[in-house]
């Protein structure tokens, strides 16, 4: 999964244009995109896209409204039977927020006669002051954390922040929320996703952003806009020249059997080069590529 686009769910037409947008994945949205007024029929607009089900190998998430909002019951009631594939909860603050979610989703899934586990969750884990301590309770705490991702748009309304970018670039608070998140998704073992580029009609600065992201970690990147799509498609499809040099990394150790460490083109390759070599190739199978 490389890129998951925001759909406000009360939005026929958005629903509609998402399908043909490419993104791996639709978080048809309940929460912030949607007003107050709308949530019901959103839920009924939503639980009939997941029943006509995605595009082609296109994942369906849909983002409830967090915990303490007295909707997420609602929500969940509302969308469970048709099925989601995940569900994005918002406003998670850590590990326990995490297991109610889990428990909530868990009884939705019997009542609906799914497997239990059917429906993953993914996490937005840095909206709050209190959600950013708390990320490191999330390893561990459920089996069904399938992503975590991050937000700078709450955490900054949150603390009472001007702005959380200057000159197009995260400023520190926001900054340190994103590579807290990154750390967090990488000791829960799950999708580490990247926040969205609000600016969307900037590609420039998206694929920018997109590169610093892949460069660090992530391997997905959420969207706002359908023309954001093909950019993060593009900057987190592993190219061919780092697939080539996974191959010979995975190569180099496979003649050596027994050597800790080789030398590639004038450079130390270790134990971690092949862990990382081996796992961008897992990503470039799991993305359809013929490796
Ligand atoms: N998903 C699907 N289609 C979208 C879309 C989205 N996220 N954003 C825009 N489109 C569609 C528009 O409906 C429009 O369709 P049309 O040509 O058939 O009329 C086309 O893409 C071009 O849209 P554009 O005019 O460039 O943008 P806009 O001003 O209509 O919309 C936003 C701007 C920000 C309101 C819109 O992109 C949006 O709703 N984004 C998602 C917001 C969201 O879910 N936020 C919550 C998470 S942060
Ligand atoms: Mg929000």
């Amino acid at each position: 999964m490389r890129s998951l686009l925001f759909v406000p769910g009360d939005d026929e037409k958005k629903i509609a244009k998402g399908l043909g947008s490419g993104a791996d994945a639709l978080i048809l949205d309940l929460e912030d995109s949607v007003a107050a007024s709308r949530k019901a029929i959103a839920r009924e607009i939503v639980l009939n896209a997941l029943k006509a089900g995605g595009a082609p190998g296109q994942k369906l998430v849909v983002r409830v409204n967090a915990l303490g909002s007295g909707l997420i019951e609602a929500d969940l009631d509302g969308v469970v039977a048709g099925k989601p594939d995940a569900i994005m909860l918002p406003k998670c603050e850590g590990g326990v927020d995490l297991q109610h979610a889990a428990s909530h989703i868990a009884v939705r899934e019997a009542e609906n006669e799914l497997p239990d586990g059917a429906i993953t969750i993914v996490a937005i884990a840095t909206e709050t002051p209190l959600a950013i301590f708390r990320l490191g309770s999330i390893p561990g705490a459920s089996r069904r954390l399938s992503g975590l991702t991050w937000g700078a748009e709450d955490l900054a309304s949150a603390i009472g922040a001007e702005t959380n970018r200057a000159g197009g670039l995260l400023t520190e608070p926001f900054r340190l929320a994103r590579n807290l998140a990154l750390y967090a998704a990488h000791a829960a073992e799950v999708t580490a996703i990247d926040s969205v580029y609000t600016d969307f009609r900037n590609d420039a600065g998206l694929k920018a952003e997109c590169e610093e992201a892949r460069r660090d970690g992530f391997t997905a990147k959420m969207a706002i806009h359908p023309a954001q799509v093909p950019v993060i498609n593009a900057v987190f499809t592993p190219d061919v020249a780092a697939l080539e040099h996974a191959k010979r990394v995975i190569q180099a150790f496979k003649d050596n059997p027994d050597a800790g460490v080789v030398g590639i083109d004038g450079k130390m390759i270790d134990k971690p080069h092949l862990v990382q070599a081996e796992r961008l190739m897992a990503r470039a199978k799991a993305a359809g590529l013929g490796v």
